[in-house]
């Protein structure tokens, strides 16, 4: 079974390096509002996003993600949580507050998470290529102090957006086997193999990469991968200074 959706989903690629074809203020505002149309948690669009076209803070932002293309290449947006508007637009404390405690505070994360992907797959349905920059919390506290980021939004995503300059082989992803389950939580007969199965893919991947091939497993990629935790334990702290999650510590 195919479409043109089922298609475009199984060409993804995560695209890091862009060539110097500008990418129109008509085609990033036509990936924006269609993106748009993704579901929206409460209806409340709680999200808004800031392009980033100041050199200097595109190099500062190139530093923090440790993505050197960052500074240059394409367009640049940050994608944030944002209860501001509604806030603003609820008007009542009870209502202030409500926005402001973790479940909304989830439900902008979440928008802000859905609007992106819409945005991935808008983006790469054009024919241009993306990166969604989740390193841009390596250093919140200094993004929110760079784009001058008001109480009750933070920084989700760094998304860059240009036409692709390489064209990188498709990462595999795990089988049904280790990802569905019925009715309640049962890992299936078939959950071990799968696993080993999805690893032998992915050494086979990593093995045979064009670009960066090395020796690669899914336990020691699992384990490295928690190397960013360290850098954002502040997060919690800087949520609560940006307003959210005022129940903690009630
Ligand atoms: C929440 C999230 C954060 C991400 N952050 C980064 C990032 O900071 N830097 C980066 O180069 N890629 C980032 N990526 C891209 C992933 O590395 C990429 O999606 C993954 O390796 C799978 O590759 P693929 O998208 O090409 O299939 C992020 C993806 C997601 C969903």
């Amino acid at each position: 079974m195919s479409n043109a959706i089922i298609e475009l989903l199984n060409q993804h690629r995560t695209q890091r390096n862009f060539t110097d074809q500008s990418v129109s203020d008509a085609t990033l505002a036509q990936i924006i509002t269609s993106a748009q149309q993704a579901p929206t948690s409460q209806y409340l669009q709680a999200y808004s996003l800031i392009e980033v076209t100041n050199p200097h803070v595109r190099q500062q932002l190139a530093t923090i993600t440790t993505r050197s293309t960052v500074a240059t290449q394409g367009r640049l947006l940050v994608v944030l949580a944002d209860q501001q508007r509604n806030v603003q637009l609820a008007a009542t404390p009870a209502a202030k507050r409500a926005l402001t405690e973790l479940d909304r505070f989830m439900g902008s994360v979440e928008d802000a998470t859905l609007m992106t992907e819409a945005m991935v797959m808008v983006t790469e349905s054009l024919g241009l290529g993306s990166v969604v920059l989740g390193s841009i919390n390596n250093d919140t506290q200094a993004v929110i102090d760079l784009l001058q980021l008001p109480a009750l939004t933070l920084p989700v995503f760094g998304f860059q957006i240009g036409y692709p300059a390489t064209q990188p082989e498709k990462k595999p992803r795990l089988g049904l086997d280790a990802i569905l389950f019925k009715d309640h939580y049962a890992q299936p007969a078939s959950y071990q193999a799968e696993l080993t199965k999805f690893d032998q893919t992915l050494h086979a991947y990593y093995e045979h990469r064009s670009s960066g091939a090395r020796e690669e497993h899914l336990a020691e990629m699992t384990r490295a991968a928690l190397g960013t935790a360290a850098k954002r334990r502040d997060f919690l702290k800087i949520a609560q200074r940006q307003g959210f999650l005022p129940e903690i510590g009630d």
